[in-house]
């Protein structure tokens, strides 16, 4: 998908389909009016008599005669009471245009909403939402049909009335966002029997051999067993997939400035081990590596936009299989930070790899470590799949996350980890034990990571209910939250 910011006159853009909006009161806005001047006036006539507009966020197609404009069709679309128009609006309306563009198989498209920022934003934060809702809409993944079928849309046209550096700087990020969900979804949708370790080390092995700014290393077993990290070496104990941390940094500013560090979960797929999972509770589990599949396409869009600063991601993967060698309840690991763990449940497998890689992370001296992982079925009781888990020991940078949650409409909501909640991890034979207990799940497993990262800023995201979402039997990938983290990386310029 290729977008692009023109600032020629409206009337001659080129297009299958051209996109402005309309207030609720039967109003036009300032481009619909330039359109209605030159239609003589039409399109204050079709207002008046379509019942198409009725609701905020509805719209409706503008019958054009031939060669009326340079467009061929004209899509309107109400954003409802203008003094209560928010960016909640504008996505809600943006979705229902991006799936109305593709049913229509539209090849072309330019969107003229420089005229109507919402209260609470700005027409740079619209263009990267509108470039989302279309990635979405528009996202396939076809790798394994044997007929696949592709979205016909190549060609998206901001139009705004003048060159402004910070829209040409939001459509530069809006097309290097949706390069990176894209990554995050295919690799997040690959099935478990491609994507397993060795595969997702491989993909960063492809990106910094197409990216001279990354550096790649991986940790396999052995340095892995060398280095002490026990815990995240149990986890795939029952695996013929060995179990690797990936090691991705990016160098986009001096090596004397401390680096943002992103630590992604990568459970290629997760049988619950011993504590097996049942049909239900096992289907969906190719998504386990969903906090990995983040990382990889948050690093591809700093890489792509050049951010200034350096960052670095952390991909702990491994393959949480039943077998003869397979990690049993009851058994006690040592962990890279010394601290032992018994593990109870060996389904509670998500923790063991991340502590272990943030333990790592400490040896960056890093200004912010970001963990993200699909780590509990409770955090989809507690927010379903609207929201992330947030968890943090730095209320500075919580605050930060939860800004740019707000601004990207990519939703957290953050849930203590206070010491009542910390004791209840407490172990009889070892330091930490693996689980707390029926309750509070969500909070007990960020309290068990935030035992290793007391050396640094500290953020985790519980996205097992935002990740990826329910499609019929299946899940699909959502490339949340991508959007999120690379706006939290923007900030830090
Ligand atoms: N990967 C799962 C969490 C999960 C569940 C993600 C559903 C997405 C959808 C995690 O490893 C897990 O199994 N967690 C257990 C923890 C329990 C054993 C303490 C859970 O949520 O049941
Ligand atoms: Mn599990
Ligand atoms: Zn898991």
């Amino acid at each position: 998908m290729k977008i692009q910011l023109k600032t020629s006159s409206l009337l001659a853009i080129a297009a299958d389909c051209i996109v402005v909006a309309t207030w609720g009161n039967q109003q036009l806005s300032a481009n619909a009016q330039t359109l209605n001047n030159h239609l003589k006036g039409a399109l204050t006539a079709f207002l008046k008599k379509t019942t198409q507009l009725e609701n905020t966020c509805d719209s409706a197609f503008f019958t054009l005669r031939e060669k009326e404009l340079n467009a061929s069709q004209l899509l309107l679309v109400n954003l409802g009471n203008k003094k209560e128009f928010t960016l909640e609006i504008f996505k809600k309306a943006i979705d229902k245009v991006a799936a109305t563009l593709e049913t229509i198989r539209c090849k072309s498209v330019c969107f003229a909403f420089d005229d109507v920022s919402p209260n609470d934003s700005t027409t740079g934060q619209c263009i990267r939402a509108t470039a989302i809702a279309l990635q979405q809409a528009t996202y396939r993944f076809e790798t394994y049909k044997s007929k696949p079928k592709t979205s016909a849309l190549s060609q998206v046209i901001f139009f705004a009335d003048k060159s402004q550096k910070n829209l040409d700087d939001a459509t530069k990020q809006a097309e290097a966002i949706i390069a990176g969900m894209d990554l995050t979804m295919d690799l997040a949708n690959c099935p478990p029997n491609v994507c397993h370790p060795g595969y997702l080390a491989k993909q960063a092995d492809q990106l910094a051999k197409k990216y001279a700014s990354l550096t790649v290393k991986t940790l396999n077993e052995a340095a892995l067993k060398k280095l002490g990290a026990g815990a995240l070496l149990s986890v795939g104990n029952g695996s013929p997939h060995k179990s690797k941390m990936i090691l991705i940094e990016y160098r986009g500013a001096a090596k004397t400035q401390q680096p943002h560090i992103l630590v992604g979960k990568g459970i290629t797929f997760d049988t619950g081990g011993n504590n097996l999972k049942n049909f239900d509770g096992m289907l969906g589990m190719k998504y386990d590596m969903c906090g990995a599949a983040t990382v990889f396409g948050v690093i591809k869009t700093v890489v792509e936009l050049k951010l200034k600063i350096n960052v670095v991601g952390i991909i702990a993967t491994a393959e949480n299989m039943p077998g003869g060698e397979a990690t049993r309840p009851e058994d006690i690991v040592t962990s890279l930070s010394g601290q032992t763990i018994e593990i109870l449940n060996t389904d509670a497998e998500g923790r063991l790899v991340l502590c272990d890689a943030l333990t790592y992370a400490e040896r960056y001296n890093p200004k912010s470590v970001i963990d993200i992982a699909t780590l509990t079925g409770a955090i989809i009781t507690c927010l379903g799949d609207i929201n992330s888990g947030l968890f943090s020991n730095n209320d500075k940078l919580a605050e930060q996350i939860q800004q740019a949650a707000t601004t990207t409409q990519d939703g957290v909501w953050r849930l203590p980890i206070s010491s009542a909640y910390d004791a209840m991890i407490n172990s009889n034979f070892a330091d930490i034990k693996n689980i707390g207990g029926a309750a509070a799940g969500s909070i007990t497993a960020a309290c068990f990571l935030a035992r290793f990262t007391k050396k640094y800023p500290w953020a985790h995201l519980d996205v097992a209910g935002t990740a990826s979402v329910k499609a019929g039997m299946n899940r699909k990938a959502t490339g949340r939250p991508v959007p999120l983290l690379v706006e939290y990386l923007l900030q830090q310029r």
